[in-house]
């Protein structure tokens, strides 16, 4: 049975909520010897926005995520993700909050979330929430106080610079493009923007603004979630200096804008004021961080993060805004890093899929017919038997793939006019190569409606026109037909699911890769005590013979193909094949 968090002093709170597990004395972290439970989980994230619209309004919804919790329990996953479901103008699809303890009205009341929270806890799902505090929307209320006035007491909540006519401060760009810093016509100062100009940074020197976000972490905790998603956590410090960037940071500022002297410390104060009272989850949005840093929010020891997202993965494409090829040795470099033990007890999340990211079969994989199916499933198997918490994004369990697009209006993401501007108009950018990588890349590939069956537009919605275009895929790509088939890339999923229960090694165990160089196939070890699990695949279009003698005499325990019997260390691998074996 799952184990929910419990508050100091042992009183729970919260709608309904199951109560498993036991209260735990004044330290509020769990007891000794036992894995916390967030390294066992799988966490599915849903999108509200495009997940499922209950009243048809074209607008995914809570009440249509409560409809989906049989599904997603049926999978197999055990916690939720929700990207954020607080009252937001939307610049960027609720990454821009104007309310932290209101819930989205499109999305929504509270009676509904806390319907949520006691359907979901009924059926052994937790719920973790994205918690967004490097900015606010500017229609939040302290921002409309803070720009009202120099010496409005809102004033340093958030980040002002007085320059002579309006110039920025400093050179420093938002990580989208163009300056950083927006000059406001109220009082004639400008303020520090690291995303959208809607999306003001707030002052985490300020020790009101962390009162603010921990008294906010406290409200969602005692309504019983399990945990926070922290976007771009590692931004929250700024460089007191402001100096210019040189030209080499210019070329990937989020490493400056990671860099900030005070990160550590304050969530060290968050962990100890909050986090440390419940036995819950954080994962922090890891942007601008190097992969050697990792273990200083992770390391239990330090007392900061759980886990956080690093972007080594969804990088190896990619060198600035364009995508680039890349061989097969260094994602297993970046995995093969990662499986090392970097300090006595740090712990990594593997994904992806998330809702800022091309799709995964469209991009590790082949989303043509042909490999569609079997592309899939392969990642699928590297991605629940990497070491670390796994990270599912909607739709992803179907193979869902990236949409075609045609033009830039095509576009709905708040990020792609920001971009268009700063790379094409300004820096004068290729607009048919920068529109190119837009299509594989761009954001919006992973927002389309999730794909609930054959019906017009998809199942997701019974209005005319859903918010965002439906992939016109869904008559073959969608959940009801993966029910259906006993084949289907869902049933992959929930197959690899329940394996990885099976077989601790897959979660706790060593990570040994086998043939680092092959340049097709991944082969490597998880291994926990005597259990040994080998796991193999086939990472191209090509079929070949292939021979490994870490593979005699090992056993079969799942296979993405109809699967021709036993290897005597010698096997045929068909296009995109991927098998788990006993060793
Ligand atoms: C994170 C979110 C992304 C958002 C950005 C600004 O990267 O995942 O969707 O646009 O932060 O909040
Ligand atoms: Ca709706």
């Amino acid at each position: 049975m799952l184990k929910r968090r419990t508050m100091l002093g042992g009183a729970v709170a919260g709608a309904g909520m199951l109560m498993i597990g036991r209260s735990h004395a004044a330290s509020g972290v769990r007891p000794a010897g036992r894995q916390p439970w967030w390294k066992e989980a799988v966490i599915y994230e849903i999108y509200p926005r495009s997940f499922r619209d209950s009243n048809g309004d074209g607008i995914g919804d809570l009440p249509g995520i409560l409809e989906k919790l049989p599904y997603i329990r049926d999978l197999g996953v055990d916690t939720i993700w929700l990207a954020p479901i607080f009252q937001s103008p939307n610049r960027d699809n609720g990454y821009d909050i104007s309310d932290y303890r209101a819930i989205m009205p499109e999305f929504g009341t509270m009676d509904d979330f806390d319907r949520l929270m006691a359907k979901a806890s009924s059926l052994g799902l937790r719920i973790i929430l994205d918690l967004v505090v490097n900015h606010t929307s500017d229609q939040h209320p302290w921002f409309q106080k803070s720009r009202a006035a120099k010496d409005s007491p809102y004033r340093d909540y958030y980040i002002w610079r007085d320059t002579p006519q309006g110039h920025p401060p400093n050179n420093w760009p938002s990580v989208w493009g163009g300056s950083a810093w927006a000059s406001d016509p109220a009082t004639g100062s400008s303020y520090l923007h690291l995303f959208s100009p809607q999306q003001p940074d707030l002052n985490w020197d300020n020790p009101a603004v962390r009162e603010e976000v921990f008294s906010i972490m406290k409200f969602w905790l005692d309504k019983g979630v399990a945990g926070f998603r922290m976007d771009v956590i590692t931004m929250i410090s700024k460089i007191p200096s402001f100096r210019d960037m040189t030209p080499e940071e210019l070329k990937a500022p989020e490493y400056v804008y990671a860099a900030g002297p005070h990160l550590h410390a304050y969530l060290r104060e968050m962990n100890d004021r909050v986090l440390s009272h419940y036995d819950v989850m954080t994962v922090g949005e890891a942007y601008g961080m190097r992969a050697r840093d990792i273990p200083l929010f992770t390391d239990s020891a330090r007392r900061e993060l759980d886990m956080v997202f690093a972007f080594d993965i969804v990088h190896v494409d990619r060198q600035g805004w364009r995508k680039i090829d890349w061989p097969l040795s260094k994602l297993k470099q970046v995995y093969a890093a990662a499986g090392k033990p970097r300090s006595p007890d740090s712990w990594n999340t593997v994904f992806l899929d998330n809702h800022d990211q091309p799709r995964a079969v469209s991009r590790f994989g082949n989303d043509s017919p042909p490999f569609r199916e079997a592309s899939a499933k392969a990642i699928a198997t590297m991605l629940l038997t990497q070491c670390g918490t796994p990270f599912i994004y909607q739709g992803e369990e179907l193979g869902m793939t990236n949409l075609p697009f045609s033009g830039v209006e095509d576009f709905d993401d708040v990020q792609v006019p920001i971009q268009w501007e700063a790379r094409v108009k300004r820096q004068g950018v290729d607009p048919d190569a920068f529109l190119e990588s837009l299509k594989d890349m761009g954001r919006d590939n992973a927002r389309s409606p999730m794909q609930w069956d054959a019906t017009r537009n998809a199942g997701f919605t019974t209005a005319n026109r859903p918010w965002f275009r439906v992939n016109p895929n869904y008559t073959e790509i969608n959940a009801q037909a993966c029910m259906q088939d006993p084949n289907s890339v869902y049933h992959y999923f929930q197959a690899l699911l329940a394996l990885r229960r099976k077989y601790p090694a897959l979660i706790h165990g060593t990570y040994q890769d086998l043939d680092p160089d092959h340049h097709a196939v991944f082969l490597y070890a998880r291994e926990l005590g005597r259990s040994r699990l080998l796991i193999l695949m086939n990472m191209s279009d090509r079929g070949f013979t292939y021979e490994s003698s870490s593979l005699t005499r090992a056993s079969l325990l799942i296979s993405n193909m109809q699967h021709r019997g036993a290897t005597q260390g010698v096997t045929w691998l068909e296009p995109w094949e991927a098998r788990i074996y006993r060793a």
